[in-house]
């Protein structure tokens, strides 16, 4: 399997070690350590609190860490703010998609990075044609390009904000709670979606606080809780009731890898 190869010797796409941040007294995240293959999907789990956010907006580069290192491609990176971030490869689509809805997909596409022609006007016909070929790529369903994409349904809004991604050259995806506010055919539509960005090698962080929203998609899960990774499992290796267990007692199951969050108990 493609998962087997990522492992055997590769090196990661991103390796997170020892991170820790603290806000006021709270340690938002305590000593959280994670890694990310290419084609591979970790899901980051946990309820409500659990650090999650604060994690990847520490590889985002929107917090900076107290304390941890941050490996990209087998090199510490130094990341500090967004554009550090993006410099590594590294995109974020955050629940709210941040586009611009009263325009179309291609003008979301190169929101601030408009291709021009040589006489310095927009080059539309560049930019439309870029957007079917990414598109193309990702939703070979998708024709609304003439469209504001406030008339577009929740999920062809998805792969809109992930094509603006990918189109620089994203090789490392964030994606939290990508489909929270959407419906059963449109989160399966955004299931699609990962699946393609696999099979190009990115690797994705798939942040969420329901299970069922993305086991069947991750290779791995990570568990947190009070900013703590409980462990890290394949998903072949441990059964939703345990990822359940992690998730709400803290409980590491023999399938896991446990983290310093994981419940210690005698016997
Ligand atoms: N900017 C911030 N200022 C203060 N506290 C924060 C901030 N961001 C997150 N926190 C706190 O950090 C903890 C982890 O939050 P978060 O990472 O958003 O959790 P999750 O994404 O898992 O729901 C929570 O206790 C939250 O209140
Ligand atoms: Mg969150």
């Amino acid at each position: 399997m493609a998962e087997n190869m990522a492992y055997a010797g590769a090196v990661p796409l991103v390796d997170m070690k020892n991170i820790s941040i603290a806000f006021g007294g709270i340690r938002a995240v305590d000593d959280a350590s994670v890694d990310l293959y290419p084609g591979e999907v970790v899901a980051l789990l946990g309820h409500n609190g659990a650090g999650k956010s604060t994690l990847i907006k520490i590889l985002s580069g929107a917090y900076r860490r107290d304390a941890g290192h941050i490996f990209v491609n087998g090199e510490e990176a130094s990341i500090s703010n967004p554009r550090d971030a993006k410099r590594y490869g590294i995109e974020t689509i955050y629940q709210s998609l941040a586009l611009a809805d009263n325009v179309d997909a291609a003008a979301n596409l190169f929101l601030g990075r408009e291709l021009m022609t040589k006489w310095g006007t927009l080059d539309d016909a560049a930019m439309e044609a870029e957007a079917r070929k990414v598109m193309g790529r990702l939703n070979p369903r998708f024709q609304r390009f003439k469209d504001p994409v406030i008339k577009l349904s929740g999920g062809q809004r998805q792969s809109v904000a992930i094509a603006r991604a990918i189109l620089f050259n994203a090789r490392i995806l964030i994606m939290d709670e990508p489909t929270a506010a959407l419906g059963p055919q449109e989160t399966a539509q955004v299931g699609e979606l990962v699946k393609q960005l696999k099979a190009e090698g990115i690797g994705i962080f798939l942040i969420s606080h329901d299970i069922h929203d993305v086991f069947d998609l991750a290779d791995r899960v990570c568990v947190m809780k009070n900013g703590q990774v409980v462990g890290t499992a394949r998903t072949t290796d441990v059964t939703q009731d345990e990822v359940l267990g992690m998730i709400i007692l803290g409980k590491c199951p023999p399938g896991a890898v446990p983290g310093p969050g994981a419940l210690k108990i005698a016997a």
